[in-house]
């Protein structure tokens, strides 16, 4: 089952956005039949009950992709918008890394063309707990795609440094660079993603412009994810 991890240069960057975006235009491509997307672990917002709570990135990512069943979810919720780890810890609880494969594990599904999408809490680098970061849930949900969500705005050249220097040292290299309007314009906007390549950084396969819900600007990326799960899948 063909799945995509969502992380980020930091928070707001357009990770939930283009998560949803990319569900969208995933289910709509013939050779797929369904598309969960979830977020494991979630601060600033109550423990869900039967559904996700009203406004969370958990639930924005269901009604992007509704056949999302996984329950509860997120599967950790926290109340205080702070780190994960911190949040977590003032419930007096851990993020449990095994425990975040086994619940996305649970969306198996025999279906060959059932896609789950996950997108992690802050940037790729913050922590989960007082020893782990994303780059650890995203490395224990491997095999997956990693796509790197970064804003197309002024400071995004050091952040996809930075980002992409920390993923180097951890061997987990992005498979994709997204840019997205999760800023307002500012005079980088637009030319973000011709800077990069020439600073020596990836090109991103896409920059999602302000309010494709649809993920219309995705389709590079959809096509080489689909390409990619068949050759997977022979
Ligand atoms: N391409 C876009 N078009 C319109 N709004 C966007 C776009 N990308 C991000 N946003 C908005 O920017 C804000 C931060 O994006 P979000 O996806 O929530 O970031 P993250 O999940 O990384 O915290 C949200 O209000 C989101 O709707
Ligand atoms: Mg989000």
């Amino acid at each position: 089952m063909p799945r995509v991890v969502i992380l980020g240069t930091g928070t707001n960057v357009g990770k939930t956005f283009v998560a949803c975006a990319l569900a969208r235009a995933l289910a709509a491509q013939r050779s797929v039949q369904r598309v969960h997307a979830v977020k494991p672990v979630e601060t600033g917002v109550d423990r869900p009950g039967s559904i996700p709570p009203r406004g969370s990135d958990a639930a924005k990512l269901e009604r992007a992709a509704p056949t999302t069943s996984l329950r509860p979810h997120p599967l950790y919720a926290f109340p205080d918008a702070v780190s994960a780890h911190l949040a977590a810890r003032r419930c007096g609880q851990r993020v449990s890394i095994p425990a975040i494969a086994r619940w996305v594990s649970a969306m198996h599904d025999t279906a060959l063309h059932t896609w789950s999408i996950v997108e992690t809490a802050g940037g790729a680098l913050s922590p989960v707990s007082a020893r782990a970061t994303n780059l650890d849930v995203a490395a224990a949900l491997l095999p997956a795609r990693v796509v790197l969500v970064a804003p197309d705005a002024l400071g995004v050249l050091h952040d996809l440094r930075a980002t992409l220097a920390g993923m180097a040292a951890r061997g987990l290299p992005p498979d994709f660079v997204v840019l997205s309007a999760a800023r307002g314009r500012d005079a980088s906007t637009g030319t973000n993603a011709a800077e990069l390549p020439r600073v020596g950084l990836p090109r991103p396969i896409a920059v999602v412009p302000k309010g494709d819900t649809n993920g219309r600007s995705l389709s590079r990326l959809v096509r080489e994810l689909v390409a990619q799960a068949q050759r997977d899948s022979r």
